[in-house]
Parts: structure tokens; C-alpha cells; sequence
């Protein structure tokens, strides 16, 4: 065995530093954005820094984008976002239509032909607000038989199913609302038909269908009371139970699949053979 080396002979290696910082790259030469792409990364990774600096909302934004989901989830759990999709396509799209949209008995008829024949790309965006607002409804009710066969309507989340029934309800109400507006025949006659049935409620039917009408009678007024409701009152209020129905699924998490079945914790005393 050769003797131990003598402590004071012994070389210590100095604590290397990584080599960005031991030899910091010279200004304007590798840190910096070369390439048009990486001028955007920059200013895009700046930009939201200078956000978050002054609202501090990364932390919400990690917890809600990464939060952890159960065991087994599938696609059924990806109809929800369909349908708050739909919904935003509705939104866009009926922007558009309203700009030239004329909610008067008058002209409304003529206003809706002129966005078919007349307007750029017109008839398109009619035919996905048309089709759209189906999308929507079938997407609300496969969502809804999703959560009941998953059971997500149980302690903790009947809230949640609850607000989603008025949500269901309010989807309803869109296409009501809407069906007056192209103000042809058909859609005058089935809104004629559909307020009489709700004006056969109990108590509150004759109201509601007062309400509706603006009056006692189908008048003037019907239209721009059905275009009010359809613009501005009900996407308010689907967008603010919206905002309350995905605070509550983040903050309670998704229903596991009924077919998962929890691991088996061990228990704490029990021997090990
Ligand atoms: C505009 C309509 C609706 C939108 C945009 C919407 C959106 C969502 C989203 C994004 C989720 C989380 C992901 C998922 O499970 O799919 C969710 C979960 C849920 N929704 Fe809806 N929803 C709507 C209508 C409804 C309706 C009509 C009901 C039932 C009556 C409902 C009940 C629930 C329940 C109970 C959960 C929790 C699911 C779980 O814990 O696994 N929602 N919703």
C-alpha cells in the first residue's frame, strides 16, 4: 500500500461556475435574438412577464392548466370544452351578423338577405352561426348524459350539475330567441306557437309569455325584445355560469370513470408476511 498523501500536498479543484456565468457571453453576440423567430419568442416571453409582473396570475394559470386528472380520462370528458367552443363560435360569429343585422319588422327580413347574397363571405358565416347553435345544443346534452353516466352529478359536484341544468336551459333559450330573428313565415308562426305554449304554464306562464311578446299582442316591439334577449341577456349570463361551472370543476377536479377503481392504499398496521 503506497503511503497517504501528505494533507498540505493535496490540490483542491476550484468550484467550477457553469460556463455561461464564468465567461458571460459578450453583449450583442449568442443571447441575443438573431433570427425574426426568435424576436417574436423574446417579445412574446416579455410581454407576458410585464403582464404577469402586474397581475400575478401565472400562479392561477399553472394550478388551472396543469392541474392532475383521474385515472381513465377519456375523450368524453373533452365535450364540455366542445360545447363552451360552439359557444365561443356563436359568439364570433354573431358579432359579424350583427353588424348588419336590422332588428326592425321592416327591414330585418331584407337584412338577413342581404348578408346571404350581398356580403363577403355572408352566407358562410349565417350557415355556422345556423348550424352552430345545433352543434351547440346536441354538444350540451351528449355533455350532460356524459356527467349522469359518470355519475359527476354526486356530492360534491349537484352544484355544478345544477348550474349546468340552467346552462342547459339558457342553450334552450338561445335557440328560441334566436329561430324570430330571420323573420320569415316559419320563424314568425313557430315563435307565435312557442310563446301560446308558454303562456299555458302554471302561475308564472301568462307573464312570461306578456314577457316575450313585449305586450298582449305580437308587435314591433317582439323582435327587438327577442334580439335583446338573444344579443345581450342570455350570452351574458351563459358566459358568467360558464365562468362559475369551470371554477368549480377546477376547484373540485373531474369524476374518475365509475370503471376505475381507486388504488388500495396499505394499511398503516397492517403486518407484512
Ligand atoms: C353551455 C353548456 C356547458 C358548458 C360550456 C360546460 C362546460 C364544462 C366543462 C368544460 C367541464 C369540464 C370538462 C368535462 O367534464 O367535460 C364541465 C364539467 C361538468 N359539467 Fe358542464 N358544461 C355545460 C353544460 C352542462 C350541463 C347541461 C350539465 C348538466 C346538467 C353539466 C354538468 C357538469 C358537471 C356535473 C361537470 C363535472 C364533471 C366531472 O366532475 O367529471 N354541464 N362542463
Amino acid at each position: 500500500m503506497p503511503p497517504p498523501p501528505n494533507p498540505t500536498e493535496i490540490k483542491v479543484p476550484k468550484p467550477s461556475l457553469p460556463a455561461s456565468i464564468a465567461k458571460p457571453p459578450k453583449p450583442g453576440t449568442t443571447s441575443e435574438p438573431k433570427t425574426v423567430g426568435e424576436h417574436a419568442n423574446k417579445g412574446g416571453v416579455s410581454a407576458v412577464s410585464w403582464i404577469d409582473e402586474r397581475m400575478g396570475q401565472s400562479t392561477f394559470l399553472r394550478g388551472f392548466m396543469f392541474r392532475k386528472v383521474p385515472r381513465g380520462t377519456n375523450w368524453f370528458y373533452t365535450l364540455g370544452s366542445a360545447a363552451m367552443f360552439a359557444f365561443l363560435a356563436q359568439a364570433v360569429t354573431g358579432v359579424f351578423l350583427a353588424m348588419y343585422y336590422d332588428p326592425d319588422t321592416v327591414n330585418a327580413y331584407e337584412s338577413v338577405r342581404h348578408i346571404n347574397d350581398n356580403v363577403f363571405l355572408g352566407e358562410l358565416v349565417h350557415g355556422m352561426h345556423k348550424w352552430g347553435a345545433t352543434v351547440m345544443t346536441v354538444l350540451v346534452f351528449v355533455h350532460m348524459a356524459r356527467t349522469f353516466v359518470f355519475g359527476a352529478y354526486k356530492y360534491p359536484r349537484e352544484l355544478n350539475w345544477v348550474i349546468g341544468v340552467v346552462l342547459l336551459m339558457m342553450t334552450m333559450l338561445m335557440g328560441f330567441s334566436g329561430y324570430l330573428l330571420p323573420f320569415d313565415q316559419r320563424s314568425f308562426w313557430a315563435t307565435v306557437v312557442g310563446v301560446n305554449i308558454n303562456g299555458t304554464g302554471p302561475i308564472i306562464g301568462p307573464y312570461l309569455a306578456d314577457f316575450l311578446r313585449a305586450g298582449t299582442e305580437f308587435s314591433a316591439t317582439t323582435l327587438a325584445r327577442f334580439y335583446a334577449i338573444h344579443m345581450l341577456l342570455i350570452p351574458g349570463l351563459i358566459a358568467a355560469l360558464m365562468g362559475l361551472h369551470l371554477y368549480l370543476v377546477a376547484k373540485l377536479g373531474t369524476t374518475a370513470p365509475p370503471w376505475v377503481k381507486p388504488k388500495k392504499e396499505p394499511k398503516a398496521n397492517q403486518k407484512r408476511i
